[in-house]
């Protein structure tokens, strides 16, 4: 576990760099908006997306800058999704990722266009000739973020979301939602490798089917969390799914068996890793790392 956080560490700090590169330097009259950008992706975060896209890209020996930079596109995006999540409009959270929102620091306006301005920056990233010398790749790449970010990926899920405040979901349909909401961006992450490889078909579904499962997996403990999770240890407001009434894997199934389904999903997903034999070890360390986490 040690070991693993360390890793995750080191891939924190390398994207933290690429990062720091890509994004728009402040200055001129609007440059609130681009001091919102920054805090809004370089205030922590665990960077489970960049570490996922790492060490999927590393199974088909892609170019570290490229690798970086594709994870560095999709940690803007996720950090875009967070600053619109906490907004008083959705979940009305004052705290991430230790430290007060965006919304908090800046201004509503400031937060919704810093996360507008963080959007657009992940898909000029991958557009750039600089993320992939090949014009198809990168436009597979791009494909496939729209899908995953959109109204039928994690769009569609939020929108859910917010009516299960006042719908009576089955499993069936809030594992839909969570699937939209969280596991579309994860399934990206993990597929982004594959892309930037020209990687065979057996090989990407083998990632997507390990990528379902993670991501799944990643959002009980994350509704887990909001329930059983210290604010300080989380570093973001927990309790707020229940005050708000959400249907969660937690309200439906209950705490013992949401952690054991979270377990079973983990071990579920390792399994579907065997193609890659031992050169998947970093992705079945997430695995298990997603499921212990704040335990
Ligand atoms: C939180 O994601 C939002 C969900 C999709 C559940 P993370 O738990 O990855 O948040 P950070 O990036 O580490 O802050
Ligand atoms: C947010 O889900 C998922 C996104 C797509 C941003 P949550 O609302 O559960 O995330 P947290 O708990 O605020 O991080
Ligand atoms: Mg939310
Ligand atoms: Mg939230
Ligand atoms: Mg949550």
């Amino acid at each position: 576990m040690l070991t693993f956080e360390h890793a995750l560490g080191e891939v924190a700090k390398t994207v933290n760099v690429m990062m720091n590169h890509v994004l728009p330097v402040a200055s001129g009259p609007e440059k609130k908006v681009m001091e919102a950008m920054k805090y809004g992706v370089m205030n922590g975060g665990k960077r489970v997306r960049p570490f996922l896209v790492l060490a999927s890209a590393k199974l088909f020996n892609v170019s570290e800058i490229s690798a970086l930079r594709v994870a560095a596109a999709i940690e803007m995006l996720h950090s875009y999704s967070l600053i619109h999540d906490d907004l008083p409009a959705m979940d009305d959270s004052d705290l991430r990722r230790g430290q007060p929102s965006v919304h908090k620091k800046f201004d509503e306006a400031t937060a919704i266009l810093a996360g507008d301005g963080l959007l657009t920056l992940a898909f000029e990233i991958l557009s750039d000739p600089a993320t992939h010398s090949d014009p198809a790749v990168r436009s597979d790449l791009v494909l496939a973020l729209a899908k995953a970010a959109g109204a039928d990926g994690m769009v569609g899920g939020q929108m859910m979301d917010i009516e299960a405040e006042h719908m009576n979901l089955d499993i069936g349909a809030i594992t839909r939602l969570q699937r939209m909401k969280t596991g579309a961006i994860i399934n990206f992450s993990c597929e982004a490798g594959a892309i930037l490889g020209k990687a065979a078909d057996q090989s990407r579904q083998a990632l997507r089917a390990y990528a379902n499962d993670l991501g799944l997996a990643f959002q009980i403990v994350d509704d887990l969390l909001d329930v059983v999770g210290k604010e300080d240890a989380v570093g973001k407001s927990v309790g707020r799914d229940q005050q708000a009434g959400k249907a969660t894997f937690v309200s439906i199934l209950g705490i013992e068996r949401a952690k054991s389904q979270a377990k079973l999903l983990a071990e579920q997903a390792k399994g579907h890793l065997s193609v890659f034999e031992d050169r998947a070890d970093l992705l079945k360390a997430m695995a298990d790392f997603v499921v212990n986490r704040g335990h």
